[in-house]
């Protein structure tokens, strides 16, 4: 039953532990450089893999290649190859979530990728998507194959392209 597993964390989700996680994301920037956050450790709602996968696709995939969402965008490294050696050295998922949750929040100062494209549990479904999907072979299957079909609100990467472009933060490609 469920309070077994209440019982686990004294406080209950979203209490007091986890929000001064979030309300202090520096040290979360630097605690995430060192270790795993355990961010299942806040007592989270699983990921919506699916809702990631969405998002991924239309925030991210513009710049980024990842096999599994179908998307080749060039403008920033291909999400597997950024993480195929450390996974292969046995680096956890969980981590690579934790990296990958962290630059969508914190990316590089004056980095082309912009800050928060997705926040909050968006940019946890995300970072999870991107660690499930990121140097896996094969292909996404039911209903995550068909998610990257699904709309989200919000500005979609053509928007923010267009912007970068138009603060000419980022160069329109040849010819266009
Ligand atoms: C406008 C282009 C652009 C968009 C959109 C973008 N990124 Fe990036 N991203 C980059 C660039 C360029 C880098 C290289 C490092 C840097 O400049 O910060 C990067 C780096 C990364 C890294 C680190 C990879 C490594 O090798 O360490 C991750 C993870 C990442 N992006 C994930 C995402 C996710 C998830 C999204 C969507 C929420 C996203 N990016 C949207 C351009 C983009």
């Amino acid at each position: 039953m469920s309070l077994a597993r209440n019982t686990v964390w004294p406080q209950a989700p979203g209490s007091a532990g986890c929000a001064r996680f979030r309300i202090r994301p520096l040290l979360a920037v630097f605690a995430a450089a060192a270790v795993a956050l355990p961010l299942g450790a806040c007592g989270r709602d699983e990921p919506d893999l699916t809702k990631g996968k969405a998002m991924f696709t239309q925030k991210c995939g513009s710049c980024h290649a990842l096999a599994r969402a179908g998307t080749q965008g060039t403008t920033g490294p291909n999400l597997d190859a950024a993480f195929r050696a450390a996974l292969d050295k046995g680096l956890s998922r969980e981590t690579v979530e934790g990296i990958v949750h962290r630059q969508i929040l914190h990316p590089r100062r004056a980095s082309v990728m912009p800050a928060g494209l997705v926040t909050g549990a968006d940019a946890k479904d995300v970072a999870a998507y991107v660690s499930y999907a990121a140097h896996r072979a094969g292909q996404d299957s039911g209903a995550l194959a068909q998610a990257a079909a699904r709309g989200v609100s919000g500005p979609t990467e053509d928007d923010v392209v267009a912007a970068l472009r138009a603060a000419a933060i980022l160069r329109a490609p040849a010819g266009a």
